[in-house]
């Protein structure tokens, strides 16, 4: 046959130009959430040692400047994670007036207006002694994480962290109704208009090990395989989102998220109504880290490689170590 193959897929692929021109998804800082740790107590930016790169920020001028260069590149998101001074056994450091992050949104939010937007965690294990993530009781001889007597105290730091100037509220605790709890008493409290991001589909993952080393907020017994998901299961991923969506979450999420990407799908294709997170978290930034400094492989190309699939699997926001850099490179032209 002279003109054989007749179909030429390669064809789109010759350049650069057809590429881009026929490219169906797009990386855009719009949809970048940077995840910021500040904690109490310090004055100077201090290294994280299991994630290169990332630092804990004092609530002070340090952080300030810090979030406006990351908005200069175009990263207009940012989630709050709060490190106190102490902790104790209601994680009242969470929920407190002149708490860590109350004092850093009060001063994000005087300092930048409604020219960035404010998402706060809201959790428990940071500020608790135990640091799971809800209130222990003693059950038959036996601790267990109880769910509705931690129901109060998330909806309780929910409410202040509104009070603080949250736009979004981020409730990761997994806590059965926690969504509607705080739903219902943001509603109560006047706050209407502040969105809750909920981590609906989060699982029991190895990869947040740096971020409890981060925060300082691993169990000091225990796991979390009692509320966090079973990462055997996909289709439980509908339920927990579902439920969410019906107690009033604005946005869900899907967590880890290279780690996750069918489960993206999946939620993506069961609600696509709906505004869908998922969170890089830190075990997978600092896997693709490690392997950077020793020259395993490269950086740039890995990191948009692997955001591009969280983004390809149906992920509309994307919260990420790598933000500010991603910002950066896509400025430079991809
Ligand atoms: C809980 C919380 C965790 C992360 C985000 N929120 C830790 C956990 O569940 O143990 C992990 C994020 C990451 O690993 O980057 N407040």
């Amino acid at each position: 046959m002279v003109n054989f193959p007749t179909l030429r897929p390669r064809r789109l692929r010759s350049n650069k130009l057809l590429r881009d021109f026929v490219a169906q998804t797009h990386l855009n800082a719009a949809n970048l959430i940077l995840p910021i740790f500040v904690k109490d107590g310090i004055s100077e930016p201090e290294q994280i040692q299991s994630m290169p790169d990332v630092y804990r920020y004092p609530p002070n001028d340090k952080l300030i400047k810090y979030v406006e260069n990351v908005k200069e590149k175009g990263i207009k998101n940012i989630i709050l994670f709060g490190i106190p001074a102490y902790k104790d056994e209601v994680a009242s450091s969470a929920y407190a007036k002149d708490g860590v992050i109350q004092r850093a949104l009060k001063m994000l939010r005087e300092s930048f207006k409604d020219q960035i937007l404010l998402i706060a965690d809201e959790c428990t294990d940071e500020y608790i002694s135990h640091g799971h993530c809800g209130i222990v009781l003693r059950r038959n001889g036996n601790l267990v994480i109880d769910n509705d007597e931690s129901l109060r105290i998330h909806s309780k730091i929910a409410v202040s962290q509104a009070e603080a100037g949250a736009d979004v509220i981020a409730p990761s605790s997994m806590m059965d109704g926690v969504v509607g709890a705080i739903r219902r008493d943001l509603d109560e409290a006047g706050y209407k208009d502040v969105a809750i991001m909920a981590y609906s589909a989060k699982y029991a993952s190895t990869f947040y090990s740096p971020f409890r080393d981060a925060a300082y907020s691993k169990p000091s017994f225990g796991d979390r395989r009692g509320y966090q998901m079973d990462p055997r299961n996909s289709y439980e991923a509908i339920k927990e989102v579902k439920l969410d969506i019906e107690e009033g979450a604005d946005i869900v999420m899907v967590k880890p998220a290279h780690t996750y990407l069918d489960v993206i799908r999946i939620v993506k294709d069961e609600f696509p109504e709906y505004p869908l997170a998922a969170y890089h978290v830190s075990g997978e930034y600092s896997m693709i880290k490690a392997a950077a400094i020793n020259g395993w492989i490269d950086e740039k190309t890995a990191v948009l490689e692997i955001t591009t699939a969280i983004k390809r699997a149906g992920a509309d926001l994307i919260i990420t170590y790598y933000a500010e850099k991603i910002a950066e490179w896509i400025r430079e032209g991809v």
